[in-house]
């Protein structure tokens, strides 16, 4: 168990806790496994009714750790555990809450569109800039996210980086509520704890009845092999270099 990912179980709630503050919370392998075993274990386990997720500090997270992207394109080792965690995101039969402190990044903006309640905050910024890493989108968010804020919206932030606010977050429907960020993680926690006291076999078959799984699926599976051809392109790894040397990157030397 790394120190990167905080567990908190209590109330018929599981408490998932991102914290790599040093690396604004970016998700490596290991933080993917573990958040997943826990996530999967808690669709199994009786005394648990709801999953929160949340971070410690103020950024929620910086998405997919770089490093471990750039292993993988350069055939360095490494397996894509970030799939293994959508798929798992979106094959959830319980209730799922987001507190949203600050930044969310790629994963950290995607994985919002399979939570059922999302409190951030009113600074935080959401992003899902994969064109910027000659990447393309994840976690079904191809067909979520446009669905949810309609495709212009959608492809600005996919293929110009644009990010949203908090407050236009509640506007898009992709929150609940936009909160200053102190208040966060304690409204989500009441939200998770109310939730988890309704009945919950009518809190599940709503939740069944309110997603279409095999869609969802579908499109991460076909999201999955773009992604793991781009993270093996030359663009996305001189997008990988560029970040590592904090530089911009030069992708005019790539032409189709
Ligand atoms: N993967 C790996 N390391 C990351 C990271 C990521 N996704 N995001 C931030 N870090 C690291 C930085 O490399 C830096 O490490 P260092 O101190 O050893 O140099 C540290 O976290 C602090 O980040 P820094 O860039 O200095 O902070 P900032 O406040 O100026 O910017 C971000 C924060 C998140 C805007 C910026 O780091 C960023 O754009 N990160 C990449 C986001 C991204 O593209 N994610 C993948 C989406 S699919």
């Amino acid at each position: 168990m790394s120190d990167h990912i905080r567990l908190n179980q209590a109330d018929g709630v599981l408490e998932i806790l991102f914290s790599r503050p040093e690396k604004k919370n970016a998700l490596t392998n290991s933080m993917y496994r573990e958040a997943r075993d826990a996530f999967e274990r808690a669709q199994q386990d009786k005394s648990i009714q709801v999953v929160l997720f949340g971070a410690e500090g103020d950024i929620f997270t910086s998405g997919n750790d770089l490093e471990d992207f750039a292993s993988i394109a350069q055939g360095k080792g490494g397996e894509l555990e970030a799939q293994a965690f959508v798929e798992a995101l979106g094959q959830a039969v319980k209730p799922v809450v987001a507190a949203v402190p600050g930044l969310a990044v790629g994963v950290g903006t995607t994985m919002l569109l399979h939570c059922d309640l999302v409190y951030v905050a009113d600074t935080a910024r959401l992003s899902a800039p994969f064109v910027d890493l000659a990447l393309v989108p994840e976690a079904g968010s191809s067909f979520l996210l446009p669905a949810r804020i309609g495709h212009v919206r959608a492809f600005a932030m996919f293929a110009l980086g644009e990010s949203i606010s908090g407050p236009e977050a509640v506007t898009l429907g992709i929150a609940n509520k936009a909160l200053p960020q102190k208040e966060v993680l304690a409204v989500a926690r009441s939200a998770t704890r109310a939730l988890a006291k309704r009945p919950s076999r009518s809190v599940l078959a709503t939740k069944q009845l309110m997603r279409d799984v095999q869609v969802v699926m579908a499109q991460m599976h076909q999201e999955a092999a773009l992604f793991s051809a781009q993270l093996k392109s030359d663009e996305a790894r001189e997008a990988f270099s560029a970040f590592a040397e904090k530089r911009q990157p030069d992708f005019s030397r790539f032409s189709n």
